[in-house]
């Protein structure tokens, strides 16, 4: 798997949103609107290729006093617990270093949370609804790698 960043109106973005539908929303019955691309214009987008093909993705979103926003993490079904997702995220997290942030915090879908732990966040509040699903906000501090 090859990681790289895309950019927002590229044709690679559209094969990634494509892969996120698929993973995160059509399971859930749900569709992004055109609103809701559009929003995540600014953000950083990574992904990770197999050829052609997105088999992960990550958006980190930059935020006031040193915070990151991890969103929209998701592998391919066929790509899943192959260790992708974890490459893919300490690739989001070494961009948030060079970017000089030093926390990142995410919505953590409650049937990720290992990963997520494994990964060294730690749940932060009280679970709560997010796409009709429970999750938890996680938190992880930066440090030097
Ligand atoms: C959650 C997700 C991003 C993890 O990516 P992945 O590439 O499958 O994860 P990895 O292979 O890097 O897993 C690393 C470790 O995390 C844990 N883990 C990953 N998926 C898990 C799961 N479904 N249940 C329990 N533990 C899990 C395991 O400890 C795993 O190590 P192991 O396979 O040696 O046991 C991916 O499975 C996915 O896209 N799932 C569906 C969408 C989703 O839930 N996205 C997150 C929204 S917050």
């Amino acid at each position: 798997m090859e990681i790289r960043t895309i950019g927002h109106d590229s044709e690679e973005y559209r094969r990634v949103v494509a892969l996120r539908s698929a993973i995160l929303r059509q399971p859930l019955g749900l569709a992004y609107s055109a609103a809701d691309l559009a929003a995540e214009r600014d953000q950083l987008h990574l992904a990770g290729f197999i050829g052609a093909a997105p088999v992960a993705t990550i958006i980190l979103q930059p935020l006031p006093e040193g915070l990151g926003k991890l969103r929209q993490m998701a592998v391919s079904e066929a790509g899943q617990r192959k260790g992708l997702g974890t490459r893919l995220l300490q690739a989001a997290e070494e961009l948030a270093r060079t970017l000089g942030l030093t926390r990142l915090m995410l919505h953590a879908r409650e049937s990720a949370l290992p990963f997520y732990e494994k990964a060294g966040y730690a749940t932060v509040g009280a679970r709560f609804t997010e796409v009709g699903l429970p999750h938890w906000r996680m938190e992880k501090p930066l440090t030097e790698a």
